[in-house]
């Protein structure tokens, strides 16, 4: 098959209406978090056992796509010997891997950072697509403070993004770029729309630069909101129509979708918000979920690295991805929490 036959398969599967991408891709200091906040000890067989339920939830298929993986995660196997990216592909969910290696400070830019991982990466993709990886994910992410993120910070982030991405395209890998912006701070809508819109201008036109083909990349962003301290949180309606101006201005209609990151809102938050970013109207582009916290959250909460528990954690995380799956439909109703 060509490298263009394979980025269109794996598009084509990444974008369907009413279906979103699980992000089950937590570095080892980021699931060691979770897991404390549930008591549990992160080992190599507790990873495997979560995520092996994780991706063996019975139907799961119906509402999600695509799952983010970890590298580890990429060669583990379940109580059956199944591996786990085979165990997603069997749902008809395309198993991806995040290639960033996490970021650090960077240098000339108090309060901004930088992701690293380009160093190698061919080689490293090369062997994610032999273990099954069909898509990959790099994230970035912008402070906003009173001077972040600085016009440095913007156009570094945007030239690593690309040329990962573009290493990806030439490797038939789809790449899933991620610009987020943090929800910490007190910062206001606007001031946060401010800044998505210099992010995402910079982006677009650095992918420009490396000759990436929008129509084969996703793109997963952080919903436009106040920061998280401000006194005065938006509604749905508003991020909606902030985060649809952004978007309408920066982002080509060539890109087949768009899959937000929740960022630190709540589950409900984040399901309510994709809801009313998709009851409204004037959009070339799919706009989906590609949540980790707020899939996951309920299931950990349910989970409590309990084996008698494993059902019910799988009933929480189908819930909450049936309750997106309708918010990308523009079908979410407060109600159906309760049903
Ligand atoms: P959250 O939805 O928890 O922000 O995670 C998405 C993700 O993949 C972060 O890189």
């Amino acid at each position: 098959m060509s490298v263009r036959d394979q980025l269109e398969g794996t598009i084509q599967a990444l974008v369907q209406d009413g279906k979103g991408i699980l992000a089950a891709d937590e570095s080892h200091p980021t699931i060691a978090k979770r897991f404390a906040a549930i008591k549990v000890e992160s080992t190599e067989e507790s990873r495997r056992s979560y995520r092996s339920l994780l991706l063996s939830t019975t139907d799961l298929g119906q509402f999600i796509n695509g799952v983010i993986l970890f590298e580890e995660t990429l060669e583990q196997r379940d109580e059956t010997g199944t591996p786990l990216p085979e165990l997603a592909a069997r749902q008809g969910i395309v198993p991806g891997i995040k290639v960033d290696k996490g970021k650090v400070a960077l240098a000339n830019a108090p309060g901004d950072e930088i992701s690293r991982g380009l160093d190698g990466l061919e080689a490293r993709v090369d062997g994610y697509a032999t273990l099954g990886a069909r898509f990959a994910k790099w994230r970035c992410v912008y402070h906003i403070g009173h001077h972040n993120p600085s016009r440095l910070a913007m156009e570094a982030n945007a030239n690593v993004l690309a040329s990962y991405a573009a290493t990806c395209q030439e490797r038939g890998v789809v790449p899933i770029v991620e610009p987020e912006v943090l929800i910490d701070g007190d910062h206001t809508l606007e001031r946060c729309a401010r800044v998505a819109e210099a992010v995402l201008h910079d982006v677009f036109t650095a992918l420009y630069r490396h000759g990436v083909a929008l129509e084969y990349m996703l793109l997963k962003p952080s919903m436009v909101t106040p920061g998280k301290n401000h006194e005065q949180q938006a509604s749905p309606q508003e991020v909606a129509e902030a985060t649809l101006r952004v978007f309408r201005r920066t982002v080509p209609a060539a890109v087949p979708g768009i899959n937000f990151l929740s960022g630190g809102q709540t589950p409900e938050e984040a399901t309510r918000n994709l809801n009313a970013i998709n009851s409204l109207s004037r959009r070339p582009w799919n706009l989906s979920f590609s949540y980790g916290r707020a899939l996951q959250e309920p299931a950990l909460n349910a989970w409590q690295g309990n084996p008698a528990q494993t059902l019910t954690a799988q009933q929480a995380l189908l819930h909450r991805a049936r309750m997106n799956s309708l918010a990308v439909r523009g079908q979410y109703r407060d109600e159906l929490e309760r049903e």
